[in-house]
């Protein structure tokens, strides 16, 4: 389907898609974003490729998402909750079409997905209105691991993460990791627990890479953490999983296992306010070493400011350390670097202490949004 070229009115509340009424954070309007991403993830995820390019042309679809708050309006949030749905009834007209409940996708799959939507719209918005998007990706793990002993060297550290969700990469340091080149030679490697992680790094030779820093205490922040025994928590990780993405949920399962035997330490909380109590609970006497993975898009630019104006201070007071791995088009208020502002990409940023006491932010480098490969930055930090 083409585009629609329409320009959104910006409100004070995000920006307001002339298609749908809806405000939502993205300056092109809601339908315009589940046509770009339905064409971005096309590859990866022809079930939601096609399911997303179908919602675009859907307004009366993309009203669903006025259940949620602004900042939480966008497409993977309606996208998991009606994936929850399939997953929840055993007689949802979807089963038969996703592959996450033994379905094939087939030619009318768009079709049932929106008469579904249509259908069921009191208990989608239910869902919309009360659970936001907890993707936890622990793919992303290897490559906060890897940004962060760039940052620390040899120094032990406390991390701290930031829209949590699980916790799960908070174990980073605990997966069976391995860090390979273009041809799939290993670089470096750690860990022995589920599950195994590869993760591709790309202009390899840029870092000296070592493996995981040495984390003495861990804790994560999340407004609604997901707690291993609570029986609706992983079932709505699950959702969060695209679909026909097996590798995904195979290691998210595998991750989960690692987790019940070694919960991370969870603090019910909520950027900016929460995040010094958090970072005070994690005392032990090692570095401080914060970091964000597709978290602070979920924030409004107002919060945002306040979370970084917050970690900025913790690296001035405390020589913490922080990495982040966000999107600057949906975080434009992360002091990025020129290359790679507005950019939709998965950006690693990382902020540091200098010798002159200020705090210095580096490109760390690209990766993909899941962690199959991370593409080193060449120009890393310097002591300026
Ligand atoms: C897409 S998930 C990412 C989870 C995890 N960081 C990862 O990379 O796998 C976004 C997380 O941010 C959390 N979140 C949303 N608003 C937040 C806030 N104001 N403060 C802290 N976390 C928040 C959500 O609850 C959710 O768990």
């Amino acid at each position: 389907m083409s585009v629609p070229d329409l320009v959104g009115h910006t409100t004070d509340r995000g920006t307001l898609d002339p298609m749908t009424g809806v405000d939502s954070p993205f300056a092109h309007g809601l339908a315009h974003e589940f046509s770009l991403l339905g064409r971005e993830i096309t590859r990866r995820s022809p079930l939601y490729g096609a399911v997303c390019e179908g919602i675009a042309a859907a307004p009366d679809v993309i009203e669903l998402l006025h259940a949620a708050p602004v900042a939480h309006r966008r497409p993977v949030q309606l996208l998991a909750a009606l994936h929850h749905r399939v997953l929840d009834d055993p007689h949802h007209p979807l089963r038969a079409h996703y592959p996450s409940t033994g379905g094939t996708p087939g030619h009318d799959v768009v079709e049932v997905a929106l008469n579904t939507c249509r259908d069921d719209r009191t208990e989608l918005q239910r869902i919309i209105a009360t659970r936001g998007v907890q993707t936890n990706e622990v793919g992303r793990a290897p490559i906060l691991m890897t940004s962060l002993r760039h940052l620390v060297g040899d120094d032990p550290i406390d991390l701290v993460d930031l829209g949590t969700s699980a916790g799960l990469t908070l174990l980073g340091d605990r997966y069976s990791t391995d860090l390979t080149d273009a041809n799939g030679v290993s670089h470096v490697s750690w860990g022995n627990a589920q599950p195994t992680l590869v993760c591709g790094i790309r202009n390899e030779h840029a870092w000296n890479l070592e493996p995981a820093p040495t984390i003495v205490g861990r804790g994560g922040l999340d407004p609604d953490p997901i707690r291993m025994d609570d029986a609706d928590g992983p079932r709505w990780l699950d959702a969060c999983v695209w679909p026909d993405q097996h590798d995904r949920r195979a290691r998210l399962r595998a991750a989960i296992t690692t987790a019940t035997l070694t919960p991370p330490e969870l603090h019910t909380g909520r950027l900016p306010d929460d995040l010094a109590t958090v970072a005070d609970l994690v005392h032990n006497p090692s570095r401080p070493a914060i970091t964000t993975s597709w978290a602070l898009a979920y924030l409004t630019p107002e919060e945002r400011r306040a979370t970084l104006q917050t970690i900025t201070q913790i690296i001035t007071e405390r020589d913490a350390v922080a990495v982040m791995a966000e999107s600057p088009e949906e975080c434009p208020e992360i002091p990025w670097p020129d290359t790679v502002r507005g950019s939709r990409r998965t950006e690693v940023i990382g902020g540091y202490r200098t010798s002159g006491r200020s705090v210095m932010w580096a490109h760390l480098g690209t990766a993909h949004p899941h962690g199959v490969w991370f593409h080193l930055a060449s120009r890393h930090h310097s002591d300026a």
